[in-house]
C-alpha cells in the first residue's frame, strides 16, 4: 500500500508542524535529491515508495522493494561544522529508541551506523553534508529501513531481515516514521547539552565492544579487539599491541 502521508503528519508532535515534506511514488534517490536542490526551509523530509537509484555508504547499491519500508531523507541547513559529526551517533539511536518504544525489541547499533538484529541487518543510515560556508554546512541524512519485506535477493538473504520478519507481524510504517522523527528532533534540538547522554546511550548499544573483529578499510582487513568508539566517532582497535583508529570502515564480528 502507497504511504500514507496524512496519516504520518497526524502523528506528529507540535514542535514539528513547520517540517517541510514531500513525498515521491518514485524518485532516483531522496539524497540526490536534496543534495541538490538548493531551495528548502531551514528542515526538509523527503519520503519515497521506491528508489530507483538508491546509494548506500562506499557507492553501493540500497535496494528496497516498493510500498514496503520506509526510505527517506532529511534535509538540514545551517548545522555548524562542530556537530557533524553528531549525526553519526544520534541518527542511529534515534531509530533504536523509536523502534523499541514501539515495537518492544532492541536493535543494535554495528560502527559506524547500521541497525542490526541477530547480526542481519534492518536499517542503514547515509550521512552525506556540502559546506555552506566557513561555519555551517547543509546536512542529508538518508534513512532506509526494512520494515515490510520478508524476502531478500539470495546475495542478501543471509545478511539482511526487517521489522516484519523480527516482529512476526505487520508493522504500521506512518506511525514508527512519525515516532522516528520525534526522536530525531529531539536529539538535534538538544544537541548543544545532550552528547555526553548521547554518546553514551549509542555506546551501550554497540555491538562488539572489547571483542575480536575486523575492519575493512580501504580495501584492507585488519583484526584486533574493538576497544572503542571514541567521541569523535572513531573506531579504536588493538592490533597486538599497537592502536589503530579509523573514520570509516566495515566491521565484522569474530565468532569466539
Ligand atoms: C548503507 O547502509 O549503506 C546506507 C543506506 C542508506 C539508504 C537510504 S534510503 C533513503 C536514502 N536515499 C538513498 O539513496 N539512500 C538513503
Amino acid at each position: 500500500m502507497r504511504f500514507n502521508i496524512d496519516l504520518m503528519k497526524s502523528q506528529l508532535t507540535s514542535n514539528l508542524t513547520n517540517l517541510e515534506i514531500e513525498y515521491f511514488e518514485e524518485i532516483d534517490s531522496t539524497n540526490t535529491y536534496l543534495l541538490k536542490r538548493k531551495n528548502f526551509s531551514n528542515k526538509i523530509l523527503v519520503i519515497a515508495d521506491y528508489q530507483t537509484a538508491g546509494r548506500g555508504r562506499f557507492n553501493r547499491k540500497w535496494l528496497s522493494d516498493p510500498s514496503k519500508n520506509l526510505m527517506f531523507s532529511i534535509g538540514l541547513k545551517n548545522v555548524d561544522h562542530s556537530d557533524l559529526q553528531k549525526f553519526s551517533f544520534f541518527t542511529p539511536l534515534s531509530i533504536q529508541e523509536a523502534v523499541e518504544d514501539f515495537m518492544n525489541f532492541k536493535l543494535k547499533i554495528k560502527w559506524p551506523n547500521d541497525l542490526i538484529f541477530e547480526n542481519k541487518k534492518v536499517c542503514g543510515i547515509l550521512i552525506e553534508s556540502q559546506i555552506e560556508n566557513n561555519e555551517k554546512a547543509k546536512v542529508v541524512v538518508g534513512i532506509g529501513i526494512n520494515v515490510n519485506q520478508t524476502e531478500f535477493t539470495p546475495e542478501l538473504e543471509d545478511k539482511a531481515s526487517s521489522l516484519k520478519i523480527i516482529k512476526g507481524e505487520e508493522i504500521n510504517r506512518e506511525i514508527l516514521l512519525a515516532r522516528i522523527l520525534t526522536k530525531f528532533f529531539y536529539y538535534l534540538e538538544n544537541l548543544k547539552n545532550n552528547f555526553d547522554e548521547v554518546y553514551q546511550s549509542y555506546r551501550e548499544k554497540c555491538v562488539g565492544i572489547g571483542q575480536n573483529i575486523t575492519v575493512l578499510f580501504d580495501r584492507e582487513i585488519y583484526s584486533g579487539i574493538l576497544l572503542d568508539i571514541n567521541r569523535n566517532g572513531e573506531l579504536e582497535l588493538l592490533v597486538e599491541d599497537k592502536k589503530f583508529s579509523f573514520k570509516s570502515g566495515e566491521i565484522t564480528l569474530l565468532k569466539e
